[in-house]
């Protein structure tokens, strides 16, 4: 048992490890596995006898190995929760998560800012396996409550938002939750452990998906859910009925990422910080929405529950005509245009949520873009955007 005093960077460093387990060495085994050869028929057929929450069982391929269970350990006490299992990606994580939780007949609270593919489970696989989903508006708080129905078993929350940054009132929706128990989920992608604690906020099961920062090198597709030691078996036993698991390079490249993930956040959120402030300045951009910006609408709430926030932000430009946008877009050299976000390199796309969510519950006039600030100078980053946005300059003031 480690020491409870000991700080999140400490603990990145430390959590999961265990070189006596590894002959000494500093990282765990890639192991790989299928079969798991028993030596006598007395222990195949007990195998699944006297397993507790706190077991760790090594039974078949399926079902863990020291690959995964020094990622998920490391994962599940940086996130403040009991314990993690992984996914072979984040959107694998959220609908094993829901599945877990929700049955047909059940009523769920959804976010409306919710990540879309996450949305699209929902309004699919979810709704015609028989559970009810009504959308929320993000910043709902505790008035949350008047949405409840006698069957509402799970509220969703993802903080900040995907695309339009709310942040949400995560104890305020907890306190509902709990006092109706129903289960609240979150999405915890865009803080990463080091600057969201979810079960510190009263969250019962929290979502990474570590493709993004945890792992941070853009190149392994990979998700965990951590749970209170209460939620542990019914996710666990979920998991392993779906046959869900992920492959050993997988975790160990992602356990690799996570041992730098403290610094990798700072130097994001230094980048990123940088990056919002000068867009602030500049005339074709009408909004930054970034919670850490004091003047953001989410910046009170962020404050008061966030250590930190990564680069991964939104603007609102001014209400250009999208071949211009586009012409900007394919002038920048550093920053890629691709989805994901929450590598080293920096990345921008265009966000078209206005199709996606409930009428009215947000107002944008002008086109949206999502970046994503990479670990490059902030000073060439700036000047990337610079020399994009001249292709807007001549039109600033007088849009369209
Ligand atoms: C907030 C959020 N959650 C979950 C996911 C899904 O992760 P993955 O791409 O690993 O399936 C994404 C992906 O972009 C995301 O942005």
């Amino acid at each position: 048992m480690r020491d409870q005093a000991e700080k999140t960077d400490t603990r990145i460093v430390h959590a999961g490890r265990d070189s006596d387990a590894y002959g000494g060495g500093v990282n765990p085994p890639v192991h790989h596995l299928s079969t798991v050869i028993y030596p006598s028929v007395e222990k195949l057929v007990t195998r699944y006898d006297n397993i507790t929450p706190d077991s760790r069982v090594m039974t078949y391929g399926t079902k863990g190995s020291p690959t995964s269970f020094a990622l998920e350990d490391a994962v599940a006490e940086l996130e403040g929760g009991f314990r993690s299992i992984s996914f072979h990606s984040g959107l694998a994580a959220v609908a094993g998560a829901l599945m877990a939780f929700l049955k047909a007949g059940d009523h769920l609270l959804m976010t409306d800012s919710v990540y879309f593919p996450t949305r699209e489970f929902c309004d699919s696989i979810l709704k015609r396996f028989g559970v009810e989903i009504t959308y929320y508006p993000p910043c709902i708080g505790s008035d949350i409550e008047n949405m409840i129905r006698k069957n509402t078993r799970v509220i969703y929350t993802e903080s900040p938002g995907s695309h339009t940054f709310e942040v949400q009132d995560i104890p305020a929706i907890s306190k509902v939750a709990h006092l109706h128990q129903i289960k609240l989920l979150m999405d915890n992608t865009w803080a990463s452990p080091v600057f969201f604690k979810p079960f510190a906020h009263g969250v019962d099961v929290s979502i990474q998906a570590a493709t993004k920062y945890i792992n941070g090198h853009s190149d392994v597709m990979l998700g965990l859910v951590t749970t209170t030691r209460e939620d542990w078996e019914q996710l666990r036993n979920c998991t392993w009925q779906l046959g869900q698991c992920s492959g050993p390079d997988d975790l160990y490249l992602t356990q690799r990422g996570l041992r730098t993930l403290g610094v990798r956040m700072k130097q994001h959120q230094n980048n990123g910080l940088q990056v919002a402030e000068w867009l602030k300045s500049r005339p074709e951009v009408r909004k930054v929405l970034h919670p850490a910006l004091p003047d953001d609408p989410g910046h009170a709430l962020w404050k008061r529950d966030f250590h930190g926030a990564g680069g991964l932000f939104g603007i609102e430009l001014e209400p250009f005509a999208p071949s211009m946008v586009q012409a900007m877009l394919n002038r920048l050299k550093l920053f890629g245009m691709g989805f994901s976000w929450g590598g080293y390199e920096s990345l921008i796309v265009p966000s078209d949520v206005q199709k996606d969510r409930l009428s009215g519950s947000w107002h944008f006039e002008g086109p949206l873009l999502r970046l994503s600030v990479g670990l490059e100078d902030p000073e060439d980053l700036i000047q990337d955007l610079e020399q994009g946005l001249c292709e807007l300059a001549p039109q600033a003031g007088s849009p369209s």
